[in-house]
């Protein structure tokens, strides 16, 4: 029987030991995937959704890293347990990822074409031959004319050297694709462009992808699942739509706060009040404790995830109080939903309200 996970996460555990302390990056993160579907790994900077990144492909930097994990498993195989050749093997063919910075990720000595080229040889039994026609195509693909294969990076445009970096990670067709926050350093335009090319790559290719960001729009366009981070853990995770309109942790309603409106340019940013926590003296319990407006004394204790739904998943213990609920901000100035099933705005029984215009909608 196949698979039907491609990516399966337990427990993982990164801390990095420096000179001034012990960096508690990543602390007990579960995380699957579906084959085919797109999660967004959703958090502000230091998260630890980049360390989570190169955790999977064992690229971790050791020292000062150290990485503990019960389980990573890549379409059924067992990354913790590879040998280097075997994981040079799978980076680039089964898993594969689009760096933070696209400027860095180029070599400036060799031409675009040779670069894609090199991947396809590296891991495809082809000629040179065949991996620089392939390596064509892939520029064309991603929307540059294959006859600038032979230029350098510094000839690219931002925007074009990050569909490049785009064409490299998917010349071998990988089964995961990780895309660590692949626009930001791009313009609007750009970024738009950028992101529609990876949608229809993925409906070309069945690619499944984790999009790190912290950017909801991008992961309102292009993700079915989200998983938001906090202080190195997941502290609410579900698919698109219950993460949108049925927001539950206070750090997530946050997070949909703190966008401006883009429908009323008088509504005011609500920015998350405090600093993310030292991440060399974590707080007990809920790590957002601090900055939460509804935190209580037992926030102090262990948070175990509480099923909202069977898809929807929240580390907030005062979930366990009958009728606890967050008041994320009212439907009339929400920045951002989603479309859901037509008579949500009246659904009832649910205590959260389905009131939440569409982004489509507002636009009207
Ligand atoms: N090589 C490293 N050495 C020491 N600390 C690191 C290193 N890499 C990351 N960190 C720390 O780990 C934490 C998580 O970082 P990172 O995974 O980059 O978060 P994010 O990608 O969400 O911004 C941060 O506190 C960061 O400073
Ligand atoms: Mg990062």
């Amino acid at each position: 029987m196949e698979n039907d996970l491609i990516l399966d996460v337990r427990d993982l555990v990164v801390r990095f030991e420096t000179d001034d302390g012990v960096v508690r990056a990543v602390n007990g993160l579960d995380l699957s995937i579906k084959r085919g579907r797109a999660i967004g790994l959703v958090g502000e900077t230091g998260a630890g959704k980049t360390t989570t990144a190169l955790s999977l492909l064992r690229l971790v930097p050791d020292p000062p890293g150290v990485v503990e994990c019960e389980k990573i498993e890549l379409d059924g195989k067992d990354v913790l347990a590879m040998s280097v050749s075997e994981l040079e093997e799978v980076r680039g063919k089964d898993i594969s990822m689009i760096f933070q910075d696209p400027m860095t990720a180029l070599n400036p000595v060799f031409t675009v074409g040779e670069q894609i080229a090199e991947s396809i040889f590296l891991h495809e039994n082809v000629s040179r031959q065949e991996a620089d026609k392939r390596a064509v195509e892939m520029l064309e693909l991603v929307g540059i004319p294959g006859d600038r294969a032979g230029e350098y990076p510094h000839q690219f445009s931002g925007g074009m050297k990050q569909r490049v970096v785009i064409a490299i990670a998917l010349a071998c067709h990988p089964k995961l694709l990780i895309a660590d926050e692949p626009t930001t350093a791009l313009d609007v335009t750009i970024q738009a462009q950028v992101l529609d090319l990876m949608r229809r790559l993925r409906e070309q290719y069945k690619t499944s992808l984790i999009m790190i960001t912290h950017d909801l729009g991008i992961v309102a366009e292009i993700c079915d699942d989200v998983a938001v981070m906090y202080g190195g853990k997941i502290i609410e995770r579900g698919t698109l739509e219950d993460i949108f309109n049925h927001t539950r942790h206070p750090y997530t309603e946050g997070l949909f706060n703190s966008i401006p409106n883009i429908h009323d340019r008088k509504a005011r940013l609500t920015p998350i009040s405090g600093l993310m926590p030292d991440p060399t003296n974590l707080p007990p319990g809920c790590a957002f404790a601090p900055r939460c407006p509804y935190a209580v004394a037992g926030c102090g204790g262990p948070q175990e995830e509480i099923a909202v739904s069977d898809t929807h998943f929240v580390r907030c213990s005062r979930y366990k109080e009958e009728g606890f609920i967050i008041r994320r901000r009212a439907a009339e100035t929400a920045s951002m939903s989603i479309q859901e099933g037509k008579e949500s705005d009246n659904a009832g029984g649910g205590s959260w309200p389905h009131s939440a215009k569409s982004l489509q909608a507002e636009g009207e």
